[in-house]
């Protein structure tokens, strides 16, 4: 049961759960952003598509000893969650040059990058989500310097763990963006989801892109290709 709304983002909307304070209630909606929302579209089903999938993608990389913000799937578009104080950066991991790095720094499409590179952006629409580095971050945020080499430990286990389970339904993990929060305990787990809004992911075998890529170019149908990646987790997990 849902209590008052406390924030509504471009993707989700946040309730109080009214059964537990320290529980919260994440409903996904179907509005797609992109550009930090200079683009927008609705798609009926992707709020569906991005809860499930990340609902299957958080309990595994629990399974796999990596603390999250997760406890379970309600319906088709809200999850429960553990209240998180979210801490606001946006901890991009990168397999593979392309996006805003190609243009930001040069790197050459398709550039590979080993070890995976891993960069943090200030989480703040009216400032455009800046790159920043982890004396920024010491300065934006309350988290010390051992939180940000864990919280970059951490993204970096995500990534081994995210790109092996996607290799394995033939989808390359390009690069995705992860938020962080911090438990009452001060603890930090991986919050906010993960899904092909925040993955990009190509195809290994036809390179196709599988990800939210397809609205931010107009280059096919969201749905039928969220659907995909539904279709090939439920197969594999
Ligand atoms: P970028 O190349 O635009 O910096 O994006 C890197 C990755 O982060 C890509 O998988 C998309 C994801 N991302 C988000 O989930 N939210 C955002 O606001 C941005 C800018 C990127
Ligand atoms: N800039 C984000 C993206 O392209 C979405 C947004 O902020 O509107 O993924």
């Amino acid at each position: 049961m849902k209590a008052e709304l406390l924030y509504e983002g471009k993707a989700k909307k946040v309730y109080r759960s009214a059964s537990n304070s320290e529980q919260l209630i994440l409903s996904y909606k179907n509005d797609a952003t992109a550009f930090n929302g200079k683009k927008k579209a609705s798609f009926t089903g992707k709020g569906r598509l991005n809860n499930e999938i990340s609902s299957l993608i958080f309990p595994y990389l629990h399974e796999r000893g990596i603390r999250t913000h997760f406890l379970e799937r309600l319906n088709d578009t809200e999850q429960l969650v553990w209240a998180t104080e979210i801490i606001p950066l946006e901890v991009v991991v990168r397999n593979v040059a392309t996006g805003s790095i190609t243009k930001r720094l040069g790197f050459k499409e398709r550039t590979p990058f080993e070890p995976a590179l891993v960069e943090l952006f200030y989480k703040n629409d009216a400032l455009d989500d800046p790159l920043i580095n982890d004396d920024h971050a010491l300065l934006l945020t309350d988290s010390t310097a051992k939180e940000l080499r864990e919280l970059k430990v951490m993204a970096l286990e995500i990534n081994t763990v995210l790109r092996e389970l996607f290799q394995s339904i033939n989808l390359a993990l390009v690069d995705f963006k992860l938020e962080f929060g911090r438990l009452p305990d001060g603890s930090i787990v991986l919050s906010d989801e993960i899904s092909p809004d925040t993955c990009r992911l190509w195809d290994m075998v036809t390179e196709e892109k599988m990800d939210k890529d397809v609205f931010r170019q107009d280059i096919g149908d969201l749905i039928s290709v969220y659907e995909q990646i539904l279709q090939r987790l439920e197969a594999r997990l």
